[in-house]
């Protein structure tokens, strides 16, 4: 038997949280930008931050802001009560979201491994399965997404020529394959640098970027109150969410 010691456990890697929230919200309709909208008396973006703060593996927390926004965002953050053990940084965004998350990667420091990109449109994922994800990083997948089936059946068309015209179905593929993806999506921080170095096709979210890259994802359980903050009765259903929070918390 060797009388050598044994090494040191290696420490967990340190997990960062890119929130891109640069995006203006059109869809809302008029008023604040959508990261701005308050819900439950508390900006959606402070619920969205509170919530990657919320995992105890979560130590860097990177808002990316509207391009003319950042100091507000940065006066907005400071102004709400955030978990100490948790640094916060506040950077400008870009035009895309694809870019506003390349400036939130760039802004990372050295020695966090593991990265998770975040949509402030989804305040109030729960910290399960946030950790769902980061635990899933750090069993060796490079890129993890929480995902749903679908209760809708989908139909691929061909686009109307105008807006409301009718449009031809030209498949309708198989729903039990299919899921619905959510955030935060978790990746190993090399795999994302070099996604976001490589692809430049326009992507709706980053784990499409590695995949492009040949690099396999692999999803967890979502969950239906991840679900993204988008048309206006999102905003009564999120409102219904927090006050059901409340309720509980009271008990
Ligand atoms: O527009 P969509 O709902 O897909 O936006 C998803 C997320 O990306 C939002 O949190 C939005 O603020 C963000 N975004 C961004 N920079 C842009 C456009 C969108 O950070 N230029």
């Amino acid at each position: 038997m060797s009388d050598d010691p044994l090494p040191p456990p290696s420490p967990a890697p340190r997990t960062a949280a890119v929130i891109p929230a640069a995006g203006r919200g059109v869809r809302l309709g008029p008023g604040a930008p959508k990261a701005l909208r308050v819900l439950g008396g508390t900006p959606m973006l402070v619920h969205a931050v509170r919530a990657m703060a919320a995992s105890r593996a979560v130590s860097l927390v990177v808002v990316v802001a509207p391009p003319d926004g950042a100091a507000e965002v940065k006066t907005l953050l400071d102004a709400h009560a955030l978990p100490d053990r948790t640094d916060f940084l506040v950077v400008p965004g870009g035009e895309t979201r694809q870019e506003s998350v390349k400036l939130g990667l760039d802004a990372l420091p050295p020695g966090y491994d593991i990265v998770l990109v975040h949509d402030a449109a989804r305040p109030l994922v729960p910290v399960d399965t946030v950790d769902a994800v980061i635990e899933a990083v750090r069993d060796g997948a490079g890129a993890v997404v929480p995902a749903l089936p679908l209760a809708d059946t989908v139909k691929q068309v061909e686009p109307a020529a105008a807006p409301g015209d009718p449009e031809p179905v030209v498949a309708t593929p198989d729903r039990s394959l299919l899921r619905a993806v959510q955030t935060p999506q978790g990746f190993d921080r090399a795999t994302l640098v070099r996604a976001h170095g490589t692809v430049t096709d326009d992507v709706t979210d980053d784990a499409s970027m590695v995949e492009q890259l040949g690099v396999t994802v692999v999803t967890v359980p979502g969950h239906e109150e991840a679900f993204k903050v988008t048309r206006p009765l999102d905003l009564v259903l999120a409102e219904a969410v927090l006050a059901r929070r409340r309720l509980n918390d009271g008990f």
